[in-house]
């Protein structure tokens, strides 16, 4: 009962607040749905709080978006931008941060979005970040994001960015946005890694002596050189060791991050797949004397089924014996974060 009063105390405290003690009365845009005859209305401020929403029936132009959002710098509340008919967000060009602590920022379902283009963003405070659904998108162009994550706690926030071109890509930086976060344990992704621009010589496409992060999927095999991999901090690809001759896979102990987010349209986490179906993230042959990776954090994806140890007709022999954690750390030397749920077909 007491309890009871005080969550209704402090809900209707934080509702009266209303994430607007922030801003200055002046700078507060109440409207729920940005439109033609709002939007001369729009505070003019630096940092303004509004649940900003707008859609195919605004009827605005994006010229009159770029006029009203010139000195927009902070957002406090929340970012939807559905069914608009923009090819790009550039209009919110000036923008840096985002705090939408109890909202969403979703940007779905444009028809002819092909890229975001917020280039000054680096900051989105959120539970749920989603790029979905954009059917011409093929990259964020984000460049300067550094933190997604959100403040309440406990928090997770959840990622989403599906369903967009067959040809979408995150860059190596935006990536890591994600993945080294690891408060973030839910990606419904599908999406490829861009093309590592020019220069940079610690990322590679195929393994090279001193290359940091790969794009790609590392296969060792037969007469693999070790050195190649030594310094390796992040793979964005699949781990397949297939016909080594390697005892152990200490030659990978610079590896932190296992990221692999190229599913192939089916839906993430989905207990339906059948896991023989998908590419693992990891498959191991079976007979090395120890898999485990002195470094390895996470390994971070949204295929179900992620990790793959035996082969398959092993699997089915032995799926009644093994257990899931038996697998987990068989690979992890250091207590994982976030592992993936499945290890072989069995969920831990
Ligand atoms: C859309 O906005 C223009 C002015 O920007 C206005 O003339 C027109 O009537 C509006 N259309 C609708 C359907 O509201
Ligand atoms: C999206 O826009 C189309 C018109 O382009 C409209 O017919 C449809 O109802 C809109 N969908 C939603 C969910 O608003
Ligand atoms: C946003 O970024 C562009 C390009 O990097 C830059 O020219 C511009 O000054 C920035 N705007 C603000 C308000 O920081
Ligand atoms: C592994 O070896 C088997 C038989 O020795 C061969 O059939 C297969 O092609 C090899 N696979 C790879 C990836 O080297
Ligand atoms: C990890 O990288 C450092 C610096 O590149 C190197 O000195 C070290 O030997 C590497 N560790 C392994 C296990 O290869
Ligand atoms: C996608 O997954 C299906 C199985 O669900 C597979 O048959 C197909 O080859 C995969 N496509 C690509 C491009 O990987
Ligand atoms: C499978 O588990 C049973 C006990 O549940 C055990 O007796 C047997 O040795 C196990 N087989 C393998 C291959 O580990």
């Amino acid at each position: 009962m007491v309890f009871t009063l005080f969550l209704l105390l402090f809900l209707l405290l934080k509702t009266n607040c209303s994430t607007f003690q922030d801003c200055e009365s002046e700078c507060i845009f109440e409207p729920v749905k940005l439109i033609s005859t709002n939007i001369g209305s729009f505070p003019k401020c630096a940092k303004v709080c509004s649940f900003l929403k707008i859609d195919h029936s605004s009827n605005l132009t994006h010229e009159q978006l770029t006029e009203a959002f010139k000195n927009l710098e902070t957002l406090v509340g929340g970012l939807e931008i559905v069914n608009a008919t923009f090819t790009d967000v550039k209009f919110l060009n000036s923008l840096t941060r985002i705090e939408a602590n109890t909202s969403p920022v979703r940007i779905s379902n444009n028809e002819k979005m092909i890229e975001l283009g917020m280039v000054n963003l680096t900051t989105v405070i959120t539970y749920n970040f989603a790029v979905s659904g954009n059917k011409e998108m093929t990259v964020l162009n984000l460049p300067k994001l550094q933190i997604v994550d959100c403040q309440l706690s406990p928090c997770k926030p959840v990622i989403s960015m599906w369903n967009n071109n067959q040809n979408f890509c995150m860059t190596t930086e935006e990536m890591k946005v994600f993945l080294l976060n690891n408060r973030i344990e839910q990606f419904y992704v599908n999406s490829k890694v861009c093309e590592p621009a020019g220069d940079n010589m610690k990322t590679c496409k195929m393994p090279e002596v001193g290359c940091e992060e790969l794009v790609g999927n590392l296969e060792i095999g037969p007469n693999f050189d070790t050195k190649t991999v030594n310094s390796l901090k992040i793979i964005y690809g699949s781990l397949l060791v297939r016909n080594s001759t390697l005892d152990d896979l200490s030659c990978l102990g610079n590896l932190t991050h296992i990221a692999q987010f190229g599913g192939n349209g089916t839906k993430a986490n989905s207990p339906l797949l059948d896991y023989k179906l998908l590419v693992p993230v990891v498959k191991i042959q079976k007979d090395m004397k120890s898999i485990k990776m002195a470094n390895l954090k996470r390994i971070v994806t949204s295929v179900w089924n992620a990790v793959n140890i035996r082969d398959e007709n092993d699997w089915e022999l032995e799926n009644g014996n093994e257990t899931c954690a038996a697998n987990q750390y068989a690979l992890f030397q250091k207590t994982p974060q976030n592992a993936p749920r499945s290890f072989d077909g069995l969920s831990c």
